[in-house]
């Protein structure tokens, strides 16, 4: 029984170590059945994002037969490109010459949610901050001096990070295990500087990275449904197995 014990201890252990691994960052409860929210997410990404982050392990097609969106609509709204229905999500931005905008060409996002994890997106789209010594004006509290432009400022606002002494003091940032960089600070909105409120902006990147966390595992919603299923076909032959045990067995007892 000990040995049992002490086998179940150890196994639990990685969860234990991974668990506490995001613990500082932004919490997101990613919902793959909520479609809308994942339409206005794909919407927000073909229309920020795309042009410098391509998709391309994923296809328009199954992406919209999957989230909801009829394929007249994708045509439409949100193929901007000469690009097919059964095309992979992807963008014509030569990498080279993006590497040389940006410093590092824009990654493929596909697989990001899975990289990073979807807490670490959910956070470093909220946490771009005013850093005039930067080129593009601002810096990022999980990603220090990242080559990207804050391209959802127009939405956001411009975000200070102040802290005052008494907030150091107070030692507000933590490390991120991953990177082993230093996150959190003392945000502040310069009102009338964005299109939308906190809450609503919250709200956008919310649709967006459960988006975005859906292209990372778009077999999900499959497995979900399959694996209702395959309970209930197991469901129904208990009943059919236990009636030929009672047969077999009806002229022993
Ligand atoms: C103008 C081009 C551009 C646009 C538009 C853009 N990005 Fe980026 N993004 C970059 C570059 C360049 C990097 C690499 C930064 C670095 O390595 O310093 C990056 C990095 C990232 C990363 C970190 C990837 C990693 O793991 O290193 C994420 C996540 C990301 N972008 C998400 C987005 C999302 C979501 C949008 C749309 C709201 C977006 N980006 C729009 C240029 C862009």
């Amino acid at each position: 029984m000990k040995k049992i014990i002490l086998t179940l201890a150890m196994a639990l252990l990685p969860a234990l170590v991974f668990g506490s691994g995001g613990a500082h960052l932004d919490k997101i409860n990613v919902d793959l059945n909520n479609q809308s929210s994942l339409q206005r997410g794909m919407t927000t990404y073909v229309n920020n994002c795309l042009g410098c982050h391509s998709l391309q392990y994923q296809r328009y097609l199954r992406t919209a037969e999957d989230i909801g969106v009829p394929t007249e609509l994708l045509k439409g709204n949100l193929i901007f490109s000469e690009q097919k229905v059964g095309d992979k999500i992807t963008n014509a931005m030569p990498a080279a010459d993006a590497a040389n905008w940006f410093g590092t060409a824009p990654p493929d996002l596909t697989l990001v949610t899975k990289l990073r994890g979807s807490d670490w997106v959910y956070t470093y789209l909220r946490s771009f901050y005013q850093d005039d010594s930067r080129p593009w004006g601002v810096n990022n509290s999980v990603f220090k001096d990242v080559g990207m432009p804050n391209v959802l400022g127009y939405l956001q606002g411009v975000q200070l990070n102040h802290c005052s002494e008494a907030e150091l003091a107070d030692n507000i940032t933590e490390i991120d295990p991953l990177t082993g960089i230093e996150i959190g600070g003392c945000y502040s909105l310069v009102e009338g500087t964005g299109e939308q409120s906190a809450k609503q902006f919250d709200r956008t990147i919310y649709d967006l990275v459960n988006f975005m966390s859906y292209i990372g595992a778009p077999h999900t919603l499959q497995s979900q449904s399959m694996g209702v299923n395959v309970l209930i076909f197991l469901f129904l032959f208990f009943f059919f197995t236990y009636a030929l045990k009672k047969e077999y067995w009806k002229d022993i007892h």
